[in-house]
């Protein structure tokens, strides 16, 4: 049987819903990559399981895990018949609810697991699996897209699960590992650097896609993320207790990896495509890893998620997440009239986001756009939040653009916060420079004092279009 969370258990049931395609015998040096970003920018983009890669008799890579409602709605236990919208709808609330049920989940450490089906220790060479050098000016072959990285607060004891790139480096050997700088993991890392002059670290590199989607997005510091998915999934998840670092590997694990990292321990990594659409600047040092150990089961399938300009692989799953938590958490703070947000794809989720509001009182919309772009859910890399009436939908950019160009006077209406959360990631960040950036919030609401006398929008009434559509059907179509 398969254990909770196992990225097979996952395959089996997207391909019963048709959401699957095996691309047999593509290179691992950007063919496999450059297959993956097209089927990003087509239609209904499927997930892809690469097998047979050239090269490589064993080992398999998947991308696309997260690329639609039906997928992501899988992933995240909220069914499988959902629209983009209806999923949003149906997380909104959940991560809160999760987050606080997530210690009445402790992982369950077993003994057994696929996983443990090929063990080694000592010589290790990660260059035994395909691992893709998924874009042109790649630095490296990065194994870490869709991982997820395991450390633990020296103090509690307690884990944190993180998504962070990582590239293979000393000819398979070891692996750096990109934590920026403030995230749970380098938290960790740097507390028991302090305390213990190294760090315990494991890795899985192939597992359900809800690792990536927790791992990959932000769960408050001092939540394990193997507990929040024990959460999601209404069940305790299984977890081998590697036995060097003493920390949790899930048991429906395809490869993974234990060891340390050292303070001094750093080699060159990167430029990698990230998820601004841009190379992320020059190769610079981080954390290698000593790896003591290394499990995976037979032919093992790597979770590929390469980040590129969007729409990227994990793009449509980091909306539909963030706007369910910016609409969340906006709620939270007790601000009447809030009706939808959305986080586009095109801002990664992250640079641009969209907020619907019944305006109920005079400074409401200004107060809603500086609120949204400092939440703990937006406040990394946020750059422009648009605030616009209820009468527009945020999630449609050709709406928002329409509302930004009529109902805003730019000498008014556009409020910039300065020396903000930015990333060392941004394009417009000149290299070396401290990661600040600032962010507009453009108030695209019609000036509360003329809700009344504001021009009319120019379209019939809702009813009476019904009405001759359903005259005129044949000649609309
Ligand atoms: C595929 C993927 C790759 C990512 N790569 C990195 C990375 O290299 N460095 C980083 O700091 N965050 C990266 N992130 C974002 C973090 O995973 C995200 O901020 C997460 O909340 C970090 O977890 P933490 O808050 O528990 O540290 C990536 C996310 C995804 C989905």
């Amino acid at each position: 049987m398969e254990p909770l969370l196992s990225l097979r258990t996952f395959l089996a049931e997207v391909e019963a819903l048709g959401e699957l395609r095996e691309v047999r015998g593509a290179h691992w040096n950007l063919e496999l990559g450059a297959i993956a970003e097209l089927s990003y920018r087509s239609p209904q983009p499927k997930a892809l399981l690469f097998s047979e890669i050239e090269g490589y008799p064993s080992g398999r890579v998947l991308t696309g895990s997260t690329g639609s409602a039906r997928r992501l709605g899988l992933t995240l236990r909220l069914g499988d018949k959902h629209t983009d919208e209806s999923l949003v709808e149906a997380l909104r609330g959940k991560p809160s609810a999760w987050a606080a049920a997530a210690r009445d989940f402790p992982v369950l450490p077993v003994t057994d697991a696929p996983l443990l089906a090929n063990q080694v220790a000592g010589e290790i060479n990660l260059l035994e699996f395909p691992v893709p050098r998924w874009h042109e000016h790649d630095g490296g072959r990065f194994i870490g897209t869709g991982c997820l990285v395991v450390t633990s607060d020296p103090e509690t004891g307690v884990h944190n699960g993180g998504c962070y790139r990582m590239e293979v480096q000393d000819e398979g050997r070891s692996v750096t590992i990109a934590a920026v700088p403030g995230k749970h993991g380098a938290q960790h890392i740097d507390a028991w650097f302090a305390r213990h002059g190294r760090a315990p670290v494991t890795i899985s590199f192939g597992h359900d896609p809800l690792l990536l989607a927790l791992g990959g997005t932000e769960v408050p510091l001092g939540v394990s993320e193997l507990e929040y998915a024990g959460a999601v999934a209404g069940e305790r998840v299984p977890v081998v207790i590697a036995p060097d670092t003493g920390l949790p590997i899930p048991a429906g694990s395809e490869l993974a990896i234990e060891g340390w990292l050292r303070p001094g321990r750093l080699l060159e990594e990167g430029p990698f495509g990230e998820w601004t659409g841009y190379y992320s600047g020059s190769r610079r040092p981080d954390l290698a890893m000593e790896i003591t150990r290394l499990y995976h089961r037979d032919d093992p399938i790597l979770l590929g998620a390469p980040p590129g300009r969007p729409p990227h692989d994990y793009s449509y799953m980091r909306t539909v997440m963030k706007s369910a938590m910016i609409h969340d958490e906006l709620v939270a703070t007790g601000v009447p009239g809030i009706r939808k947000a959305w986080a586009h794809e095109a801002g990664g989720g992250r640079l641009f986001v969209g907020v619907a509001i019944e305006q109920r009182y005079a400074g409401h919309a200004r107060q809603v756009g500086h609120l949204a772009a400092q939440l703990p859910a937006a406040a990394y890399m946020n750059r422009y939040v648009v605030v616009v009436d209820d009468d527009i939908d945020p999630a449609d950019l050709d709406q928002l653009i329409w509302a930004v160009s009529t109902r805003t006077d730019p000498a008014e209406d556009i409020e910039i916060q300065r020396r903000t959360r930015g990333s060392r990631l941004d394009p417009m960040l000149p290299e070396g420079a401290t990661p600040y950036n600032s962010r507009a919030v453009i108030d695209a609401c019609r000036p509360w004092e003329r809700l009344r006398s504001f021009p009319r929008v120019a379209e019939s009434d809702p009813a009476y279009l019904a009405e001759v559509r359903a005259r005129w059907g044949e000649v609309l179509g």
